[in-house]
This record gives structure tokens, sequence and C-alpha cells, in this order.
């Protein structure tokens, strides 16, 4: 299943993408978590995309599709993937569509998550992040048992630099500006399936999953 997940910050991508890549057994890509990768390795690609990061502001075409295009050549991608935060933007989508064109392949669904600006915010300003494994909790809807510390691996836990509160409202008007009209981008070419991302984490991803099924 070639598929892409779509939704504003904070509407649960990256939660809800370990859960149906692993249930689907397709490989995950996650152009932040690469991004973040990068700049606590002080790559260079990591220093040039920070400033941008940092500012919730979209990183530039050119940084953005070159690291893609390079993860997607990785072999473990041929048959199957699930894009988290790539295309998020229409030009993009079409650079995307082009690549998988060269093979005869294309997309097989693009899943929204539905969510509003509201429960956004509540979600973004509680995030926060295990240094160590990557795994990522929530002070109030999935705390860890002991306050700043991972359950899972012991790690110490962080908040992003881009979750304060003024820069999460900017990324929603980046999103509103750059990323929503994907919406019709692929709505047009009937690839579009949306779900209620609110409620329970378990509750989206039985939603996600089954909305997906016919696609595999
Ligand atoms: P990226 O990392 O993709 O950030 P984003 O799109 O803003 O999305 P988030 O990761 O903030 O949210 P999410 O939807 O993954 O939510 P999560 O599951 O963590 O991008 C960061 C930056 O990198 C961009 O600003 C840009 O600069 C750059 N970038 C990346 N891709 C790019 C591209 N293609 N082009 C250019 N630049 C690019 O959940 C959020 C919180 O909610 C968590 O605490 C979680 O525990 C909690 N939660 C999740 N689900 C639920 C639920 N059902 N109920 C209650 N809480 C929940
Ligand atoms: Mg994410
Ligand atoms: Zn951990």
């Amino acid at each position: 299943m070639r598929l892409v997940l779509v939704g504003p910050p904070g509407a649960g991508k990256g939660t809800q993408a370990q859960f149906i890549a692993s249930n689907f057994a397709i490989p995950k890509i996650s152009t932040g978590d690469i991004f973040r990768g990068n700049v606590s390795e002080g790559t260079q690609l990591g220093l040039e995309a920070k400033k941008y990061m940092d500012a919730g502001d979209l990183v530039p075409d050119e940084v953005t599709i070159g690291m893609v295009r390079e993860r997607l050549r990785d072999p473990d991608s041929a048959e199957g993937f699930l894009l988290d935060g790539f295309p998020r933007n229409v030009h993009q989508a079409e650079v995307l569509d082009g690549w998988l064109g060269e093979h005869s392949a294309s997309l097989d669904v693009v899943l929204e998550l539905v969510v509003d600006d509201d429960e956004v915010v509540r979600r973004l300003s509680g995030r926060r992040t295990c240094r160590r494994c990557g795994h990522v909790w929530h002070l109030d809807f999935d705390p860890p048992v002991r306050d700043g510390v991972c359950d899972r691996c012991g790690g110490e836990l962080f908040q992003r630099d881009d979750d304060r509160e003024e820069t999460i409202r900017h990324r929603l008007e980046v999103y509103a500006d750059q990323t929503s009209p994907l919406i019709g981008y692929y709505g047009d070419r009937g690839l579009l399936r949306g779900v209620d991302a609110t409620g329970p984490v378990e509750d989206v991803t039985e939603r996600a999953i089954n909305a997906l099924r016919r696609f595999e």
C-alpha cells in the first residue's frame, strides 16, 4: 500500500503512523522525524532545516524533496510506504506523482486526520517526546508515570522547540495556506478518505485501519 497521511500539526499523524505502518507491514517515512534526527546529529541538512522548523515554517522544497527522494530509493519502500509529513504543498505532491509515475506506480490512498484547531493547541502544548526512544507522550491525555521520564525506556522527556503557543498558531496558518490545498488536490483524484481523529488513540487507530483495509 502506498499511503499518505495528512492533517494539521497535532492531528496525531505521528501517533497513528506507527500503528498503521506496523498493521500493514509498510515502512513509515516521517519527514519531521528525519529533520529532527539531522538536527540532533548536527548534520548540514539539520543546520539548514532548523531555523525554518523553529519558526514553524516549511523547510524549502529543494532541501525537502532531495531528502525524500533519497529515502524513497531505499529498497524497503519499493512495494509500499506510509508518508507522514510529505507532501506538504501542491508542488511536493506533483513531484511525488512524477516519481511514482517513473515506475508506473501511484498512490493508493490519502488519509486525512480531521481535528479542530483548539484540540490541536491542547495536544501540542502538552506533547512531550522521549530523547532516547522517540516515544511521544502527552501530559494530560497519555502521561508517563514519573514526571519527565519515559515509561518505556527511562529516557528524558523534552518539549519540541516548535511546540510553543505562538509557533503552534503560526504552524496552523502555514497548514491552512500551504498544506490544506492538498485536500482538494487529492479529492479531485478520488484518493482522499477522511477519519475523525478525536477521541482515544485506540479508537482513531481502529477507524483509520478500517478505512484503509480495502487498499491493502
Ligand atoms: P512535523 O514533525 O511533521 O510536524 P507537524 O505536521 O506540525 O505535526 P506534528 O508532528 O506536530 O503532529 P502530529 O500530527 O504528528 O501529532 P502527534 O502524533 O505527535 O514537521 C515539523 C517541521 O518540519 C515543520 O514545521 C517543517 O518545518 C518541517 N517539515 C516537515 N515535513 C516537511 C515538508 N514535507 N516540507 C517542508 N517542511 C517540512 O500528536 C500530538 C500530541 O497529541 C502528542 O502529545 C500525542 O500524545 C497527542 N495525541 C495524539 N493522538 C491523540 C488522541 N487521539 N487524543 C489525545 N491526545 C492525542
Ligand atoms: Mg508528527
Ligand atoms: Zn523512551
